[in-house]
């Protein structure tokens, strides 16, 4: 069976550990673990990290100038970043981001060869067809066939299960996840498919049976050590 890949996005928050022990922690997973965490921590992962792959949440749109508070793709780089989340919800809503912004985002990040974890979802619960057009929209409008032969991860979030303990079934999120692959294979993308949304340990038994999943991207369940080993059975 394929690895899992287990995304872990901090969000604005420190797990329940130091870094040095948090990262000791992820290099024992057998599963692929990427570390999203806020960036002034990012100087103090990368010190103590041996083989893990960890990133940021957010990336300028623009490459460098007058954009006070922003951080480039190429600071991130410098910090010694592999990853990078963009599009997320929280981001779309809090920020106004829209598909332009997260487009010219995914630009910068394939400029200095960071992979892309670009998030979509549908905003409220709705019938499986009209969801699935809410996110072929979404992704419509990113325009990744610019980004053929690349690698890049989608995760899947519906917003109304970010943080609240609810899931869609997994029948839902199977087609789901079913669409956005062959979406993105047939625009020759080397795409993986994570879902997320309230995944933690006492789902993750059933959630990862789901055959088009790639991995999962984890936030609340990623700050508590507990959690964090049982996720990923260490
Ligand atoms: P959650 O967050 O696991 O706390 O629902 C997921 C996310 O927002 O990426």
């Amino acid at each position: 069976m394929a690895k899992k890949i287990f995304a872990f996005n901090l969000k604005m928050n420190k797990p329940d550990i130091d870094f040095n022990k948090y990262v000791a922690l992820m290099e024992k997973a057998k599963d692929t673990v990427y570390v999203c965490a806020p960036t002034v921590y990012l100087g103090q992962i990368n010190s103590a990290k041996k083989t893990l792959v960890f990133g940021a949440q957010n990336v300028s749109e623009f490459e460098n100038g007058a954009h006070t508070g922003e951080i480039s793709s190429k600071m991130l780089k410098e910090c010694g970043c592999e990853v990078c989340i963009v599009g997320h919800s929280e981001r779309r809503k809090n920020n106004f981001e829209n598909s332009k912004n997260i487009s010219q985002k995914i630009d910068m990040l394939f400029m200095e060869n960071i992979m892309p974890i670009v998030c979509v979802g549908e905003s409220k619960t709705m019938p499986f067809k009209k969801a699935v057009k809410v996110i072929k929209k979404q992704l419509d409008e990113l325009q990744l066939f610019k980004y053929a032969n690349k690698k890049i991860v989608v995760a899947y979030e519906p917003v109304w299960a970010i943080g609240t303990g609810k899931v869609p079934t997994t029948d839902f999120i199977f087609t789901m996840c079913a669409f956005i692959k062959n979406y993105l294979t047939n625009l020759n993308l080397n795409a993986k498919v994570l879902y997320g949304g309230s995944y933690n340990e006492n789902n993750a038994k059933e959630l990862n049976k789901i055959s088009s999943v790639d991995g999962f991207l984890i936030g609340g369940a990623s700050l508590k050590e507990k959690s964090v080993k049982a996720i990923l059975k260490i």
